[in-house]
């Protein structure tokens, strides 16, 4: 499978294309709808069929452009079961796989920032969107979000995955691009080296952050596909 990485400056989003090589058949993760025109030009220049337009959870940060990637590729919208949107195609379920050509790509239910946030596996990599950050994680304090809950989403899914499985974030606002499972389980300051779910709920529950600035038109404008 290749991969492509881009960035939303303004909102820090990192949205990725995959596709297989023979087929090209394709699929972007967490797109950004102030990107449409650089995305569906990326995919148009490199000859892609755009299958799927996913996304790891609703974003509360920015619009996706899934609804424009619908209207302009045909391609099918994934979006958590969880999730409460009507718009999507695809209600996506833990285990679900997404077939592009010959490789997949396999979707693992990661709740906890809000209670429908999916991880996207592909071999030797996982789009964990805002579950597991580079050295962090996502805030559990709004939409549902559950610090126990990330916890487990965490430990019990994410870091059996294989140690140089490589981790593709949905955000990094310090200049990282990727991380791996064993790096993280080592040195994530939240919870790597094993520490204690009571420890990381504590310092989720009491991080007081602001509300983002977007959320209110984010959340709404992302449960109908951005189509606002
Ligand atoms: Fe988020």
């Amino acid at each position: 499978m290749k991969m492509k990485q881009l960035f939303d400056q303004d909102t820090w989003t990192y949205t990725y294309v995959v596709y297989d090589e023979k087929t090209r058949d394709a699929a972007i993760i967490d797109s950004v709808k102030e990107q449409f025109d650089r995305d569906a030009a990326y995919i148009k220049a490199l000859g892609l069929n755009l299958k799927y337009a996913l996304e790891t959870h609703v974003h509360a940060d920015h619009i996706t452009a899934t609804g424009q990637l619908r209207n302009e590729f045909g391609c099918k919208v994934g979006v958590s079961e969880h999730g409460g949107t009507n718009c999507a195609d695809i209600q996506v379920t833990d285990g679900q796989v997404f077939k592009l050509g010959e490789q997949e790509i396999k979707a693992i239910h990661t709740p906890g920032h809000t209670n429908g946030d999916v991880s996207y596996q592909i071999e030797g990599a996982v789009f964990t969107g805002d579950a597991l950050l580079i050295r962090a994680c996502g805030r559990t304090d709004f939409q549902q979000g559950d610090s126990g809950v990330l916890y487990e989403s965490i430990t019990q899914k994410l870091f059996t995955l294989p140690d140089d499985t490589v981790v593709y974030p949905g955000h990094d606002y310090d200049g990282f691009t990727s991380s791996s499972i064993g790096e993280e389980k080592a040195l994530n300051p939240r919870l790597g080296n094993n520490k204690p779910k009571e420890e990381f709920m504590h310092i989720m529950d009491t991080m007081d952050l602001p509300k983002p600035r977007r959320i209110d038109v984010a959340v709404p404008g992302n449960l109908v596909c951005g189509l606002v």
